[in-house]
């Protein structure tokens, strides 16, 4: 498990150091969409992935500010369109919502160590697992902002 893990986390910093802009809405890709159970599955992940969030010893107290059903929301209607889905995330940009919180690389991997355990959890094929992440990745720059 702990191998697997940190296969995930390398893998993420090697696919976030790949150059190569993303836009947040990719049509081509409404498989992962479908993967992901469509957005009545992806809400069932983001309300079990923000439940883990808020339990975990060591991340969990950062949410104590923001209310679960709006976070669980956000996360929602995010992955729904950056997974090809017909949504629209209006939510803060991820540089403006995270800058305060100081956050480094040590908790930016365990928060990904976390979904992917939401991801296992609901059966959720190592592929697509790997094609979600590979959509958040690129993210750490906006996020890490701690070293
Ligand atoms: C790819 C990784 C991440 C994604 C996609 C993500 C996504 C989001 C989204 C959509 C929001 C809501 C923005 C809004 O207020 O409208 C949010 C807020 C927040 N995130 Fe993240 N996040 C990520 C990583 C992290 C990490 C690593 C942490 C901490 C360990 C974190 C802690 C928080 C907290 C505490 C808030 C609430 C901030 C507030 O009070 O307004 N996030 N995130």
């Amino acid at each position: 498990m702990q191998r697997h893990i940190h296969f995930i986390a390398a893998a993420l910093l090697a696919l976030a150091s790949a150059a190569h802009a993303q836009t947040a809405t990719d049509t081509a890709n409404a498989p992962l969409y479908q993967a992901l159970g469509e957005k009545p599955g992806i809400t069932v992940l983001m309300d079990d992935f923000v439940d883990r969030l808020k339990a975990n010893a060591r991340i969990g107290k950062m949410f104590d500010d923001i209310k679960p059903a709006y976070l669980k929301e956000q996360l929602t209607d995010q992955i729904c369109e950056l997974s090809g889905g017909p949504c629209k995330y209006e939510g803060e940009e991820m540089k403006k919502s995270h800058e305060k919180l100081g956050i480094d690389k040590s908790q930016f991997n365990l928060l990904v160590e976390i979904l992917q355990k939401t991801l296992d959890a609901h059966n959720i094929p190592f592929t697509t697992q790997n094609q979600l992440l590979a959509k958040l990745a690129p993210m750490h720059r906006e996020i890490i902002t701690a070293h």
